[in-house]
C-alpha cells in the first residue's frame, strides 16, 4: 500500500486546515484539536485518487474538496462519540472532543466544522461556479436526512431493535460520504457523466466494505492500535456486520466487495490513471486501524 500517497494527501489537507483555522479562541482550538489529530485521511485520498481521472481539475481545487470532506467527517466523529450517541472517550489516539473540552463545546465544534466544510468549497478560487453548486448539493444530500444522518438515526434505532437493515445503515452512515469523495472531482461537467455514475457505484461498494471492516476491527483489535475506543458496539448492543453475519463472513464480504471494485476499475480505466485508487481500494479492507 502506498501509504506515502495517503501521507501526502494528509499533509496537503492539514496545511489547508491550519490556514483556515488560526488558533485564536476556544472554538477554533477545539476544531483544530479534532481536525488536526492523527487520522488516515482516506476520504481525502479518494478525492485525489479519483480526481486524477479528471484532467480538467486543478490540484488546488482537489485540496479544497478533500479538506471539506475531511472537515465534514471530523464533525461526524465528534458527534458520534458524544455520550448521547456512542459514548466513546477516545478518538484518533487522544481523548474524544467532549472529554478534552466539554459536551456543549463538542456539539458546537461539530456544528462549526460542518459549516466550514461548505464555506470552504464556496470560497475556493479554483472550483468553478457550476462545480461548487453540484458539489455542495451532493455533500448536503450525502450528509443530511437522506444520507449520513439517516444512517446514524437507524444505527441508534437498531440498538432498541427498531431497525434491522445493517447493509442500509452502513451504506448511509459511512458509505454516503465515501461515495461523494469518489464523485465530487467529476461534478458539474456533462462530459464526465458516465464516469461519475461508475465512480458512484464503486464508491458505494467501497464505503460498505470500509464500514464492514470497521465492525471487524472493533472486535478483533485493541483501542491502542485503533486509536479509538472499541467497546461501544458491544456496550450499546449495536447491530453490526459481525453481530449479524459473524467475523469471517464479514471479512469475506468486505474482501469480495473490494476485489469487485478493483476489477471494475481495471476494466474501465487506463491503468496509469488508477494506481492510487487501486491501492486505496485494497487498503480500505486490509487496514489494521
Ligand atoms: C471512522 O472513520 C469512522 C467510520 C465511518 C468508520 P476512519 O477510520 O476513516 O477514521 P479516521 O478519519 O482515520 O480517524
Ligand atoms: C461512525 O460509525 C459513522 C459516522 C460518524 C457517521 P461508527 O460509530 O461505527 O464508527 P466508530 O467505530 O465510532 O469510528
Ligand atoms: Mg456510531
Ligand atoms: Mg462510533
Amino acid at each position: 500500500m502506498s501509504l506515502s500517497f495517503l501521507s501526502e494527501c494528509k499533509e496537503k489537507v492539514f496545511q489547508r486546515i491550519d490556514a483556515l483555522l488560526p488558533d485564536t479562541n476556544k472554538i477554533i482550538s477545539s476544531m483544530r484539536y479534532s481536525a488536526l489529530a492523527d487520522s488516515k485521511c482516506i476520504r481525502a485520498g479518494l478525492i485525489f485518487a479519483s480526481g486524477n481521472l479528471n484532467k480538467e481539475i486543478s490540484e488546488l481545487a482537489l485540496i479544497d474538496m478533500a479538506t471539506s470532506i475531511e472537515l465534514m467527517h471530523t464533525y461526524s466523529l465528534i458527534h458520534d462519540d458524544l455520550p448521547s450517541m456512542d459514548n466513546d472517550e477516545m478518538r484518533r489516539g487522544q481523548a474524544s472532543n467532549h472529554i478534552k473540552f466539554n459536551e456543549a463545546t463538542a456539539i458546537l465544534t461539530g456544528d462549526a466544522l460542518q459549516a466550514l466544510a461548505y464555506e470552504n468549497i464556496v470560497a475556493s478560487p479554483e472550483i468553478t461556479q457550476i462545480q461548487k453548486i453540484s458539489s455542495i448539493k451532493a455533500l448536503a444530500d450525502a450528509c443530511g436526512h437522506k444520507g449520513m444522518i439517516l444512517g446514524q438515526q437507524y444505527d441508534l434505532d437498531a440498538e432498541n431493535n427498531e431497525y434491522d437493515d445493517i447493509k442500509k445503515i452502513h451504506e448511509l452512515k459511512t458509505g454516503k460520504l465515501i461515495r461523494v469523495a469518489m464523485t465530487m472531482p467529476h461534478m458539474g461537467n456533462e462530459k464526465q457523466k458516465k464516469q461519475l455514475s461508475i465512480l458512484d457505484e464503486i464508491g458505494k461498494d467501497l464505503g460498505l466494505a470500509f464500514q464492514i471492516i470497521d465492525d471487524v476491527l472493533e472486535v478483533s483489535s485493541d483501542s491502542g492500535t485503533l486509536g479509538k475506543s472499541n467497546q461501544s458496539d458491544l456496550l450499546n448492543k449495536k447491530l453490526t456486520y459481525v453481530s449479524v453475519f459473524g467475523k469471517q463472513a464479514s471479512i469475506d464480504q468486505a474482501l469480495e466487495l473490494s476485489s469487485q471494485c478493483i476489477s471494475k476499475l481495471e476494466k474501465l480505466f487506463d491503468r496509469d490513471e488508477i494506481g492510487d485508487l487501486l491501492e486505496l481500494a485494497k487498503f480500505m479492507v486490509e487496514r489494521k486501524s
